[in-house]
């Protein structure tokens, strides 16, 4: 069976003196994924590797280096879907853990529940002997300047505005391993002087990411509000199943997200033979990606 890894580090309008970041970055994240399918890992290794590469990385909006809530507070989401079993975990509104990916994954296996938020997801962690951080350990220089700067505006920025201006740079995986089975991961600091409290699409299964190895997987990224309004994760994995491709499957997901709702963001995807597809209604989707008839990591900003 063909292995395969795509990546996403975000969808917006992504400035130019960030574009080396975010292609270095995603192309990390894919070569490790990628390194753990060819020794033998499965799916969710490989998803559950690359996603902890980006959250480690300051420059995207997951674990070290998130936005900042409207309290000035970190505070993380991330899921994780499994294709073969359509086991599922994830978590959100949690302060105090660097890498809730592993969490989600944690959730996935080992608990009979699918979604655990708050404090709650933080005793759970601890029972699963996941450790918990110092939130200040969370928050980088650049995003306490934007965030003291946010608090400083008399008129905030409409959601849109912040889409095309602002970072929106939530990170994902979906991986296919040597056994067929296919795989899911998000992770994010949600969007910009949020809400406290308030959850996007990433760890919302069916919003965020999909993954069923009888029909396909997907990640998405960008306005959270938008994407869980149209359930665009399993609305393109639906679309693999439908149209055979994933490629026609994310052009396809995409232009109904943008035509219907005026959706501002991207996904990523692949389907159960291995076939990779990503598309975008941003400028750009910062991504990168592998499969078995390629030599090597392609990053790239924007969809062919
Ligand atoms: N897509 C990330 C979020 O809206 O939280």
């Amino acid at each position: 069976m063909a292995a395969a890894i795509i990546v996403h580090g975000g969808a917006w309008d992504i400035p130019t003196e960030l574009h080396a970041d975010h292609l270095s970055g995603c192309r990390a994240a894919a070569e490790a994924g990628w390194e753990l399918l060819m020794r033998g890992g499965t799916a969710t290794d490989a998803v559950e590797a690359a996603v902890r590469i980006m959250e480690d990385l300051p420059v995207f909006d997951a674990g070290r280096g998130s936005h900042l809530n409207a309290d000035g507070v970190v505070e993380l989401d991330a899921g994780m879907m499994d294709g073969k079993t359509l086991m599922a975990g994830a978590v959100a509104s949690v302060k105090r853990v660097a890498n809730p990916i592993s969490l989600a994954r944690h959730v996935l296996q080992e608990s009979p529940h699918v979604f655990l938020v708050g404090e709650g997801a933080e005793r759970f962690a601890q029972a699963a002997g996941v450790p918990l951080c110092d939130p200040e350990s969370l928050i980088v220089p650049r995003e306490r300047e934007l965030w003291n700067r946010r608090r400083a505006e008399a008129e905030p920025q409409p959601p849109a505005a912040l889409f095309h201006s602002e970072p929106a740079d939530t990170v994902g995986a979906v991986a296919l391993d040597a056994d067929g089975n296919l795989a899911v991961g998000n992770s994010t600091g949600g969007t910009f002087y949020k809400h406290p409290g308030r959850v996007g699409d990433t760890p919302i299964i069916g919003c965020g990411l999909y993954a069923d190895n009888a029909l396909g997987a997907a990640a998405c990224t960008g306005w959270g509000e938008q994407i869980m309004k149209t359930v665009l994760a399993k609305t393109t994995a639906d679309h693999i199943a439908l149209l055979g491709s994933a490629r026609d499957a994310a052009h396809v997901a995409i232009a109904y997200f943008e035509h219907r709702i005026g959706g501002l963001g991207g996904v990523i995807c692949i389907s159960p033979s291995g076939q990779i597809g990503f598309a975008h209604s941003t400028p750009y989707l910062a991504h990168a990606y592998r499969s078995d008839d390629m030599t090597e990591v392609v990053a790239s900003l924007t969809a062919d």
